[in-house]
């Protein structure tokens, strides 16, 4: 089959990296003699044709810039087969022979249903900042979200130490821990709370309440750093907040992180994993891959099922679960 026309979306929540990878199948496109076309909105560009051509003019400048030139959401209509079978003959009759996805395991699940009924290849590139997409070591702003994060606990620990206080910082991650998890070790937080390791809110008070009480016993500064991913604690973070107050006495404090951790431009490491998986997707393409996920393991590129990818539970980085008891400051 020969490829003349590679269409590329944005789906699902924004990652910084998403324009780097764009950027990066525009331009592996153009190498090859093939044209690019944008779809705007993630699916919903599919069901309306809000489309444009890409050239590298369009990408010049591009690799740095946090959130998707090509705007990103969340469609609704493509969860139904009527909707499905609209894209796939909006993209027959826009002449595209392959289209790229970038987004995370919703848009993967969309990229399923439309390879049912559509006959050129689907290509997904994992793009998301909460790293829970299976078969890849990394996802697209990962590391970027990690540093936004470090950043701004840096700065809550200054206060939190100056007024002897509890910070709670709540940070995204969806139902995944990941992000929390690399998040604390990074800024050496004193506690972090992940779904993948939470037992109940009785039992994990109680484990708060033993660190506070070393930190007593040894007389250093009460003040405490606990992330907690979003979601996670039964009637919210604030619950948890009011809890520690009742135990303890102290200050508590909760800084809600948030979409914040979406912005802002990409850490290096989240560019060269971009580029590396655009450029990938239009060289699988080219070499007849269909239905697949370009990730990364072990620093090699690699070709995952988009079912398979989204049936496996990633879980924690299971070395960084090893380190995080020993490294966890108790002093
Ligand atoms: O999947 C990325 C993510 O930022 C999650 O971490 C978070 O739970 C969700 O998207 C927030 O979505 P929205 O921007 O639609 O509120």
């Amino acid at each position: 089959m020969s490829i003349n026309k590679i269409a590329v979306l944005t789906s699902g929540g924004d990652a910084p990296g998403m324009n780097a990878c764009i950027r990066a199948i525009c331009l592996a496109c153009e190498h090859e003699g093939i044209k690019t076309l944008g779809y705007n909105h993630g699916f919903n560009g599919l069901l309306t044709q809000e489309s444009r051509n890409l050239h590298a003019s369009d990408v010049h400048n591009l690799i740095q810039r946090g959130g998707t030139i090509l705007y990103s959401a969340r469609c609704e209509k493509f969860k139904s087969l009527e909707g499905v079978q609209l894209a796939a003959d909006n993209l027959d009759k826009q002449e595209v022979d392959a289209l790229i996805i970038i987004g995370g395991n919703g848009s993967f699940l969309g990229g399923e249903h439309l390879q049912k009924v559509w006959k050129k290849p689907v290509i997904g590139v994992p793009g998301t900042i909460d790293n829970d997409i299976a078969g890849t070591d990394f996802t697209i702003g990962f590391h970027t979200a990690i540093q936004t994060a470090v950043e701004s606990i840096d700065k809550v620990r200054d206060t939190a130490e100056a007024f002897e206080r509890i910070f709670l910082v709540e940070v995204m991650g969806r139902e995944a821990g990941n992000l929390a998890l690399d998040s604390a070790i990074s800024s050496g937080s004193d506690h972090v709370l992940v779904p993948e390791l939470f037992s109940s809110a009785a039992e994990e008070l109680v484990g708060i309440l033993d660190k506070l009480a070393i930190r007593k016993r040894n007389k250093t500064n009460p003040s405490h750093i606990i992330i907690v991913t979003e979601n996670l604690w039964p009637g919210g973070i604030h619950v948890l907040a009011d809890s520690l107050t009742a135990e303890t006495g102290f200050d508590v404090r909760v800084l809600t992180l948030g979409h914040v951790q979406r912005g802002g431009s990409p850490v290096s490491k989240d560019r060269l994993l971009a580029t590396r998986l655009g450029t990938f997707a239009v060289e699988s393409i080219l070499n007849g891959a269909k239905g697949m996920m370009v990730g990364e393991s072990h620093t090699k590129p690699v070709l995952v099922g988009l079912e398979e990818s989204r049936s496996l539970k990633k879980g924690l980085n299971s070395y960084s679960v090893d380190i995080l008891e020993k490294i966890t400051r108790l002093g």
